[in-house]
């Protein structure tokens, strides 16, 4: 078990209840989306997850080995900041931590070799493409290699040519990581493509109107995005938004 919710609930203002009771377990390794209309509590549900909130009630456990246990957070907007290069901002959490300048830098390249910026090192943020801005950011994410990445919409404001490389990205990084990844989307065609399984939130209350194993090939690559297969998914996940 990576992440365990049990009756949660959150409030605003007392009156607004955005998560009525949500009960929801997500195993070690899985790849799943988060899917739901705007507004409907995706990002209240994935901030308490990542402890960066609370439930107004109800307990959210996550891995019980509390050491070891590392999250990474991914928000639409890549937050990198504008005076540091490439390097030195994939390299922030390391320098946070105490990490010497050496294994940070170590670590930091490895991570955005991953993420395919090897040659943009010391360029700045204003000298990137949307795309290049958010690839630092996951490469950000990605050199404390945290056990638990959680990504809300985080290609959001992406074109869709762009959108598609990180997909692909994404998830040969999840692969190749054996990490448990929660992606937070609106996106029911990105959903489908990037997830091993599909949680559909109501438009209101939080309940959870569709919870499934999507069955298609563990290799996701634009040759998919064609495929019948995937347009059965995304016909289950888009029925469950309009039910
Ligand atoms: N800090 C807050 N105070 C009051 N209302 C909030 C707060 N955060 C979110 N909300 C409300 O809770 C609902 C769910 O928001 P959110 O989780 O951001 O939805 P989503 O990410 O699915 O678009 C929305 O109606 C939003 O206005
Ligand atoms: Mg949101």
């Amino acid at each position: 078990m990576a992440v365990q919710l049990d009756r949660v609930r959150r409030v605003f203002n007392n009156t607004h209840v955005v998560i009525a009771g949500m009960d929801l377990r997500i195993d070690t390794g899985e790849f799943l989306a988060v899917l739901g209309p705007s507004g409907c509590g995706k990002s209240t549900l994935l901030r308490m997850i990542a402890q960066l909130a609370e439930p107004d009630s109800g307990q959210i456990r996550t891995e019980p080995d509390g050491e070891r246990f590392q999250t990474a957070f991914v928000f639409q907007d890549a937050h990198l900041l504008p005076w540091r290069d490439v390097l030195d901002n994939a390299a922030l959490p390391l320098e946070l931590m105490g990490e010497s300048k050496a294994r940070r830098d170590e670590k930091a390249r490895a991570a955005l070799d991953q993420v395919g910026l090897h040659d943009a090192l010391d360029r700045y943020p204003a000298q990137l493409s949307g795309g290049m801005r958010m690839r630092v950011s996951l490469a950000r994410a990605l050199v404390t290699e945290p056990r638990l990445l959680l990504l809300d919409e985080p290609f959001a404001a992406l074109d869709e040519i762009t959108r598609f490389h990180l997909d692909v990205q994404l998830r040969e990084l999840w692969q190749r990581r054996g990490m448990t990844v929660i992606f937070v989307t609106h996106s029911v065609s990105e959903a489908a493509f990037l997830a091993n399984r599909a949680v559909v939130l109501a438009r209101s209350g939080g309940a959870i109107k569709l919870d499934r194993i999507l069955e298609l090939p563990a290799v996701r690559n634009n040759e998919l995005r064609g495929d019948p297969r995937l347009g059965q998914e995304m016909r289950l996940l888009l029925g469950a938004i309009e039910e």
